[in-house]
């Protein structure tokens, strides 16, 4: 998989060369879940499992062919607007709606190929999105930076695809690093970069339980949070602290409460993550993400029976330091950081303890961490 067999599925579909080349990365997340829409903090990492788009510009529409998962509905750039496409084309649509505010915008032929798994929860939408961003940037000659076009990557979220997500997925495919994970200040788009500690290895643990149902549930936690701060008094979930929190206890429902706990215990458990890292604290490490997976278990309610038990067998395998669910949730991956000599009886083990207790079949995969969305080859 390479930017030269993105080249030759472009030719062999539409008989020329591709104009350019762009690629972006999906991401795993290491902690800090469902805070990126309460103005906090998030660990995110971009990872070796990339999306390719090789494209020129056509007279129109634009014509999107992928490898994985065939035609996508054609559009017009310069006109489409929400509402209208149901197929993947959403995503690419949805960026040419963000985008056009920025400058005229062609309609492209397209080839997509992709080594990100879908419903995974390791964001392919943001890649494909993101993938979309950098190539449109270069042949409209838009000038914007990667965090402008993850802003617009969260916009097209939001307000063409329908999903009222928040910016990590987006800044994660936008600007990774090479070896490096990003402790992301969601409200200043500051990041700090940081690598794992040398020998360990952030290995993906799908469950093979597609998400299901994630963009309701994923608005209606939304707008849970944005009731407790409003209850609370403050902008954002951000601003709350469990001493606000317990002593407002009793103007908020359960619910609402267990959610806002999850977000403000979740900003402290990120944060103390970054100090924890930067120290190779392995236990604490391990502690703070099985407390991260507990909390979205049992306050935030976003996991699942397959995710609990991923959860539970990585975190009983050999080698491992820590582990939990990564991303919306309602199925798609743990994240797990492990020896890496122990690596493979980790695997083994894990996805074993989780085909007899899920009575599913697992997969799991190392993640190297990546740059991230660029044009390929100048
Ligand atoms: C999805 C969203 C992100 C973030 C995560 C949960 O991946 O796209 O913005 O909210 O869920 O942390």
């Amino acid at each position: 998989m390479s930017e030269t067999l993105v080249r030759e599925l472009f030719i062999h579909r539409f008989g020329v060369d591709p104009t350019v080349v762009g690629v972006a990365p999906g991401r795993i997340n290491l902690i800090g879940e469902h805070t990126d829409y309460n103005d906090g903090f998030v660990f995110p990492a971009a990872i070796d499992k990339v999306t390719y788009i090789a494209a020129s510009i056509t007279d129109g529409p634009s014509q999107l062919f992928s490898e994985q998962v065939g035609e996508g509905e054609g559009f017009d750039s310069a006109s489409v607007v929400p509402g209208k496409l149901n197929s993947w084309s959403k995503y690419p649509a949805g960026m040419a709606w963000a985008l056009r505010e920025f400058g005229q915008l062609p309609n492209l032929n397209v080839v997509v190929t992709s080594t990100v798994p879908r419903s995974g929860g390791v964001s392919s939408s943001a890649a494909l999105e993101m993938a979309f961003g950098v190539v449109w940037n270069k042949l409209a000659h838009l000038g914007l930076t990667n965090v402008r076009l993850a802003q617009l990557g969260q916009k097209c979220e939001n307000g063409f695809v329908g999903v009222n997500s928040g910016i990590m997925d987006q800044m994660a495919s936008a600007m990774g690093k090479d070896g490096m994970a990003m402790f992301l200040d969601t409200r200043s788009l500051e990041i700090e970069y940081a690598p794992i500690p040398r020998g360990l290895s952030a290995v993906l643990c799908d469950t093979n339980k597609p998400r299901a149902l994630t963009d309701s549930a994923y608005n209606e936690r939304r707008s849970q949070c944005e009731v407790a701060s409003s209850i609370l008094g403050v902008p954002s979930l951000r601003e709350g602290t469990m001493a606000l929190l317990e002593a407002m206890k009793g103007e908020l429902d359960d619910v609402t409460y267990r959610r806002a706990r999850h977000v403000i215990t979740e900003d402290d458990r990120c944060v103390a993550f970054k100090q924890a890292l930067g120290a190779s604290d392995l236990p604490e490490i391990g502690r703070l993400m099985k407390g991260s997976h507990d909390s979205l278990r049992d306050d935030y309610e976003v996991s699942c029976m397959e995710l609990d038990v991923m959860a539970e067998s990585a975190q009983g395998a050999p080698g491992c330091v820590g582990a939990r669910m990564t991303g919306a949730g309602f199925g798609g991956s743990c994240v797990a950081l492990v020896h890496s000599d122990q690596v493979d009886e980790f695997v083994n083990e894990t996805l074993s303890q989780y085909e007899k207790r899920a009575g599913r079949t697992g997969a799991a995969m190392t993640c190297g961490f990546v740059e991230g969305a660029r044009i390929l080859g100048g």
